[in-house]
């Protein structure tokens, strides 16, 4: 069998003393959709910016298309294929929304498949249209969510990683949000996925990794883990 796209082993990430990532082990083949769900504080968002290159991790592996990752800057992350749309969006407030599309091109030499693919992003959100010479910083929450995963496809990642897509966004602006990340997905793009809607995420995806204090208490099929007991009552709300 061939490496998975993605694996880490053992990654720790320390904040002073408080250790918020004791032990992660995770995979994702090529192609393969994963969640990540948890409590509050579990070490979700800090596993990610630990893989992403935001912060520095103190122990661990992490592979990435063959290579050793650990301790690579997000910017040269992003040239090797991994987009992070990070909790919060982290959009270019002051720039318009024309402008932060394009920053997720930046790369690129295609400039005329970068045009259109901004072109058919417009379509599918007549808001951001609208908008498109505004600043980024005046568009509704579910809006920049959207820009944000724009942004990010047009760098054409071989792996997206999104923190939180839901949050705070109305149930309408979540559906199209969502509507997005499956079409995205169904072109075959590799997906690792936190969301505190966790049977949103287990909908959405194929396997997933419940992470508890620090370090993963289970993982399996999504749609198992949507019929397991404990994550019923623990993170379904029944
Ligand atoms: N910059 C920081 N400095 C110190 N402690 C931090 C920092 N960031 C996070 N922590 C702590 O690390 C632990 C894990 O936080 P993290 O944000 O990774 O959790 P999370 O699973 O993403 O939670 P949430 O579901 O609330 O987003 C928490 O106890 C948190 O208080
Ligand atoms: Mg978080």
């Amino acid at each position: 069998m061939s490496e998975p796209l993605l694996s880490i082993h053992g990654l720790q990430v320390c904040y002073g003393a408080i250790q918020a990532v004791k032990s992660l082990d995770l995979q994702i083949s090529e192609g393969e959709r994963v969640s990540l769900i948890g409590a509050n504080g579990a070490g979700k968002t800090s596993s990610l910016k630990a893989l992403t290159g935001l912060i520095a991790s103190s122990a661990g592996d992490i592979r990435f298309a063959g290579r050793s990752i650990r301790g690579v800057p997000a910017h040269e992350l992003l040239r090797r294929g991994i987009a992070m749309v990070p909790e919060g969006r982290g959009i270019f407030a002051r720039m318009s929304v024309l402008e932060n599309l394009q920053a997720g091109a930046y790369l690129r030499r295609d400039k005329q498949q970068v045009n259109s693919e901004i072109a058919q992003l417009l379509d599918n959100f007549p808001n951001l249209r609208i908008r498109l010479q505004q600043a980024a910083g005046l568009l509704s929450g579910g809006e920049q969510q959207m820009l944000a995963l724009g942004r990010a496809l047009l760098s054409r990642p071989r792996l997206l990683v999104l923190d939180e897509p839901s949050m705070g966004l109305a149930p309408i602006m979540v559906e199209k949000v969502f509507e997005l990340i499956q079409s995205v997905c169904a072109s075959g793009m590799t997906l690792l996925l936190v969301e505190q809607n966790a049977r949103l995420a287990l909908q959405v995806t194929d396997h997933a990794y419940v992470m508890d204090s620090g370090s993963i208490s289970l993982s399996g099929a999504s749609s198992a883990l949507l019929d397991n007991e404990q994550v019923r009552a623990a993170y379904l709300g029944e």
